[in-house]
């Protein structure tokens, strides 16, 4: 599959490590606002939403799903926060969580942040899908990733689909493998959406969307949820200062409308390389489904 603006090798790479610039700003002090850019990087902010759709089933009305996503679990995020993030997450008592990938700095980190045993609580299902660093090498990791998020309770959803079936209506969410660093199959994740009344589709990486719309009969989905632009981490003027897309600023942060899909692009929980966010809070979302069918 052609990558947007990523060349293979880049898509590739090793992940670098936060470097000496980056582990001696994670000590400077962050717990007061005078340090902005440090002290924001340290907060969490709940994004409580609402998405109207006429697409939905009625019997889906009120589903609660929180979306997480870029813990990147490590250097600059460690257990401490972890745990206060799991709190966070379990107190808003959703049906549905999903993580949104990118769980450590790479694969390696992926698996400690869940061999920590988060224990992330919903009604129903916590999934978890797969970032561009979980799948940072060496590619035998990836079983042991898949097992580390079961043994604590989370689905892995790779290149497959679950559905919630009420009264005979199908809510189907599905996701891809990671579109940079792993082995996405859209068309049989398409094919895994068949029959279903409604589709949230889950990819770390928003640049795969635009694949989508080029799809015969176009997207398979209703609603795209993504992170890992980390809402540029440091933007000014809803401009990141160096963007992690390959469309730029183009799936930066918050809600979208293309190609009669609607998309949510998260700033996501921790950061990458630097402990410091400017102009992009850190965030959790607790969406909640209405469906505006007459009943
Ligand atoms: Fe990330």
């Amino acid at each position: 599959m052609k990558k947007h603006g990523v060349s293979s090798k880049e898509s590739h790479k090793k992940p670098k490590d936060i470097g000496l610039i980056g582990r001696l700003m994670a000590k400077l002090p962050s717990s007061s606002p005078v340090f902005y850019p440090l002290y924001l990087a340290k907060q969490l902010y709940t994004v409580e939403e609402v998405y109207p759709s006429s697409q939905l089933p009625k019997e889906f009305n009120g589903l609660r799903i929180v979306f997480a996503s870029d813990i990147h679990y490590g250097k600059l995020f460690g257990e401490e926060r972890v745990r206060l993030l799991s709190k966070r997450i379990n107190d808003l008592k959703a049906d549905i969580v999903i993580l949104g990938g990118d769980y450590g700095e790479h694969s390696d980190g992926a698996i400690r942040f869940f061999q920590l045993k988060p224990g992330f609580q919903a009604n129903q299902m916590v999934l978890g899908v797969m970032g561009n660093h979980d799948r940072m090498y060496p590619e035998e990791n990836f079983p042991l990733l898949l097992d580390a998020m079961r043994s604590d309770g989370v689905t892995p959803l790779v290149n497959d689909a679950v559905t919630i079936e009420r009264e005979g209506k199908r809510l189907v969410i599905a996701a891809t493998d990671d579109f940079f660093s792993g082995n996405p199959d859209l068309s049989y994740t398409a094919y895994r959406c068949r029959n279903a009344d409604f589709v949230i589709y889950v990819s770390h990486i928003p640049d795969i969307l635009p694949e989508t719309y080029r799809m015969p009969g176009g997207p398979f989905y209703q609603l795209a949820l993504c992170g890992h632009t980390h809402g540029g981490q440091v933007a000014i003027a809803g401009k990141a200062i160096k963007s992690s897309s390959g469309y730029g600023n183009r799936f930066l942060s918050g809600w979208y409308h293309e190609n009669g899909v609607d998309i949510m692009v998260s700033n996501g929980v921790g950061t990458s390389s630097l402990p410091v966010r400017f102009g992009a809070k850190p965030q959790i979302h607790l969406i909640t489904l209405r469906s505006t069918q007459s009943p």
